[in-house]
């Protein structure tokens, strides 16, 4: 685990790396100043040397013969007003990714200025680029394994940004878990360990939760959820954790994740190509499992409802055919006329109990639904569906901040679609197919303030190379809600 801290100096003991975030190309800047002359020296020899030029998010990193400073990061970081503030986090990235590789226990970010949110920004790229699930391989030696321990911003103005650094370590810590339920694979991150990761994050202040199996899911009717857990061996579940931060108030916001653990298409199968990556479709509810684990962590005076329908879409004769009926949750009766459509099924089903048995004040669910958010988006924005203005304006001003970004994508009912014998029909389009599934979930958020947002595109780095700065999963969604949330009470 990284902890994180923000002092004004640069502590006497300090032994490890440090970060130079150089805003003005080669100069080294007020916070190389605090360094030893001999380090100085070191560093403007190999960067006159070198062909870096510092340009925007351009890293170098060496080593320095030094008690001390034992490897520096270089990082050009010049600022513009223009950038979204997302830009500092994908810079820390770097930096991340760097010293994870430097095998330094220690680092210190020396800052120049602090502009926005520079700081905490850069700090939470840092984690995001140290991250790695290195578990599996069994060559690796274990100071060859995630050693990054501490993290300290070095600035002058260090006592304006201790609150917000002291939260920092919960909130990633969230983002940490989010990340590695996606990486694990199926055949460990099933719908038991999502379970039981749940009892665990249950037993932090503040947290209950309540897990349905399949015969209490066929009692309380929710027979879409069921039809896709169908053909697995996995008892399929509903979880619903439940966050009260704030006693005075009775009100609940909800977040509702899709947890397919794989999806396989059933028998509308997914082709070979890329069937692996499809142990990322539950990123959704395990944004949700890394939210609430952050809230709870910092204690976060909100109150909030975590629900991940959690199951596996397999092949066995029991499973759904194309063309079935079954009876939604709200009464309405659906056909599946596509297999693969299976998360709008789960989330529907999930989203219609929730509302009705715990009336929250609003819900977003966030799912890895279509491929046609890949196509529209690719993999630097997710997909973002909500007739509720507030809400649209909200959540994009947060991703602004989180350099999680949204784009607001229509959700019209001429989108739908045509059922043959049923009330819906689950199949998608060839065209605009995120929002034909948008449209389909919101049949079931009723009157409820209500949002979707489709993570297919942003979930995994590497469905769409280069797009995004970090490794295997992203956590897409975690810093996000924690934000939205909190300052939704402020
Ligand atoms: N899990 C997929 C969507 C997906 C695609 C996630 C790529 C991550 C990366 C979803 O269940 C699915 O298969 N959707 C179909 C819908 C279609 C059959 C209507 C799709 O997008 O092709
Ligand atoms: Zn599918
Ligand atoms: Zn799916």
């Amino acid at each position: 685990m990284l902890s994180f801290a923000v002092n004004e100096t640069l502590p006497k003991t300090f032994k490890g790396a440090v970060v130079l975030v150089l805003e003005d190309k080669l100069k080294l800047g007020k916070g190389a100043a605090a360094l030893p002359k001999a380090v100085r020296d070191a560093i403007e020899t190999v960067l006159s040397n070198s062909r870096y030029q510092g340009g925007e998010g351009e890293v170098i990193s060496f080593p320095v013969a030094h008690d001390a400073i034992q490897h520096v990061v270089a990082i050009g970081a010049p600022f513009k007003k223009e950038n979204d503030i997302g830009v500092y986090t994908n810079w820390g990235v770097k930096a991340g990714a760097e010293l994870d590789k430097s095998g330094v226990k220690n680092a210190a970010i020396l800052f120049e200025t602090v502009k926005d949110n520079l700081i905490t920004n850069f700090l939470e790229g840092v984690h995001l680029g140290s991250f790695r699930t290195d578990d599996f391989k069994t060559d690796l030696k274990a100071h060859q394994k995630g050693v990054l321990k501490k993290v300290t911003a070095i600035h002058k103005k260090a006592a304006d940004y201790k609150a917000e650094v002291k939260g920092l370590g919960a909130l990633m810590d969230g983002v940490s878990l989010g990340r590695e339920l996606v990486n694990l694979p199926p055949n460990i991150a099933n719908p038991d360990y999502m379970v039981k990761v749940a009892k665990d994050v249950a037993k932090l202040p503040g947290m209950k939760v309540e897990v349905f199996g399949e015969k209490q899911l066929e009692k309380m009717g929710l027979n879409l959820l069921l039809s896709v857990g169908k053909a697995s061996t996995q008892e399929s579940r509903l979880i619903v954790m439940k966050y009260t931060g704030d006693k005075k108030s009775k009100d609940y916001k909800c977040l509702v994740g899709k947890g397919v653990m794989f999806d396989t298409g059933g028998y509308n199968l997914k082709p070979t190509a890329g069937m692996g990556m499809m142990k990322c479709d539950m990123a959704g509810s395990a944004a949700v499992m890394g939210a609430m684990q952050a809230l709870a962590n910092r204690g976060s005076k909100v109150n909030v409802i975590g629900v991940i329908g959690t199951v596996m879409n397999m092949i066995d004769a029991d499973g759904n055919i194309p063309s079935v009926i079954h009876t939604a949750h709200n009464g309405q009766t659906v056909e599946v006329m596509n297999t693969d459509a299976e998360g709008r099924l789960v989330l529907a089903d999930a989203m219609s109990y929730t509302i009705a048995k715990h009336k929250p004040t609003e819900v977003i669910d966030i799912a890895t639904l279509t491929g046609a958010i890949m196509m529209a988006l690719g993999g630097q924005y997710a997909g973002l569906f909500t007739p509720n203005e507030d809400m649209a304006k909200a959540l994009t001003e947060t991703g602004k901040r989180t350099g999680e970004r949204l784009w607001r994508m229509p959700l019209d009912k001429d989108y739908a679609a045509k059922p043959t014998l049923a009330d819906l029909n689950n199949d998608g389009a060839r065209f605009g197919g995120a929002s034909t599934a948008a449209v389909f979930l919101q049949n079931f958020a009723g009157k409820t303030p209500w949002a979707h947002i489709d993570i297919a595109g942003v979930a995994m780095s590497e469905k769409i190379p280069g797009a995004m700065p970090v490794k295997g999963a992203s956590g897409f969604g975690v810093r996000l809600f924690v934000d939205y949330l909190e300052k939704g009470a402020k």
